[in-house]
């Protein structure tokens, strides 16, 4: 029996998946933005459906909310395959990817999400699957024990990952595509805050648009929970239609930072400007600071730090930009303060 909260928390998230499926695209006509991504995938489709062939495997790599989960999709529909969706922390055991792997049909895609987070162990079967759609499993203990061949359907795996450090590179390897996805535009943005509004039926015009997209750190799924919440405020408050003025006020109400940055953006920012001076300071020694891993600050939180010129990287170390002093609302002096 689910416990109460468990019950609750399981809806919610339900509800937030149907959410996110709603407004999830389905072909790559309705993908904004990843221009190059969205080449190269459209080259291994157009090739494969012409060779009647299935598609190889594609590694998706990059920060939460960005597109790795409806592109799967999308590269489902396009191919007219079956998507299946696991994660790599629920393939525990030789046995249980056995099971996922013969229940595929040809040409069906395995999407495994988090796919950094697969057991060692499992991760050698994970080659010869993908490199030669088969699988050798030891069954039975002791003196029984035997190998047995399983041969798997001709499948593409999908890989998605936040962390391809982590991934060994004999996995790596074994893709023949690996694709980054990068923060969106403010155009890119907007037109996704547009489509999702028509879709939801919500009125915005452009300047509202404009509003939620500059503080949705570069990211969809961002853009779209504002969204709601911008809605309701909307509905409540301003006549039912998001403008600047509407999207401005309700973004304030939930203390949305202007530039977009989240918690842990100026968590850094705030470590490096009052530890380290704007520093050059190491990864290793904010991540102690801010009491999160290096490689979640490296490949989740600096990139866009980086992107919107918060933050330098240089040979020494890392360094803080004036736009960010500006942001943290130190000025000059509390700077000089700070250095001696
Ligand atoms: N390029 C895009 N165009 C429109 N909507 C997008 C785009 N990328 C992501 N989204 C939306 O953002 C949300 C999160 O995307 P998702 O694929 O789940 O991200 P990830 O798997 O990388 O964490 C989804 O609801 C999706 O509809
Ligand atoms: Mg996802």
């Amino acid at each position: 029996m689910e416990k109460g909260t468990d019950y609750l928390q399981n809806a919610l998230e339900r509800r937030e998946e149907d959410f996110e499926a709603s407004l999830r695209p389905s072909g790559f006509d309705a993908f904004a933005g990843q221009p190059k991504t969205v080449e190269r995938l459209r080259v291994m489709v157009g090739a494969a459906r012409k060779r009647g062939d299935v598609l190889n495997h594609i590694l998706l790599h990059g920060p939460p909310g960005l597109g790795k989960t409806t592109l799967a999709f999308i590269l489902g529909n396009e191919m007219g395959a079956q998507v299946r969706v696991t994660s790599g922390p629920v393939i525990e055991k030789a046995s249980d990817l056995a099971g996922l792997l013969t229940n595929l049909q040809e040409g069906d895609i395995l999407f495994i999400d988090e796919i950094h987070r697969i057991s060692r162990a499992v991760e050698e079967f994970l080659y010869s699957a993908m490199e030669d759609f088969r699988i050798d499993i030891m069954i039975d203990q002791g003196p029984n024990a035997r190998s047995v061949r399983l041969n798997v359907p001709r499948f593409t795996l999908i890989g998605a990952t936040t962390r391809t450090g982590l991934l060994t590179s004999p996995l790596r390897s074994r893709f023949t595509l690996q694709t980054r996805l990068d923060y969106y535009s403010r155009a890119d943005l907007i037109s996704i805050v547009r489509r999702s509004c028509d879709l939801l039926g919500v009125a915005i015009d452009k300047s509202g648009a404009d509003e939620i997209a500059r503080r949705s750190r570069g990211t969809p799924r961002i853009a779209n929970n504002l969204i709601r919440f911008v809605r309701d405020f909307a509905e409540e408050r301003a006549g039912g239609k998001i403008t600047r003025d509407a999207a401005v006020s309700a973004l304030e109400l939930l203390e949305i930072d202007e530039n977009g940055l989240d918690e842990m953006d100026k968590r850094m920012l705030r470590v490096m400007a009052q530890n380290y001076g704007g520093g050059p300071v190491g990864i290793g020694t904010i991540a102690v600071a801010v009491n999160e891993e290096a490689d979640t600050l490296e490949e989740v939180h600096e990139p866009y730090l980086i992107q919107e010129g918060f933050v330098k990287r240089t040979p020494q170390g890392r360094v803080l930009t004036d736009k960010a002093w500006k942001v943290l609302g130190l000025d000059g002096i509390s700077r000089q303060d700070s250095l001696f």
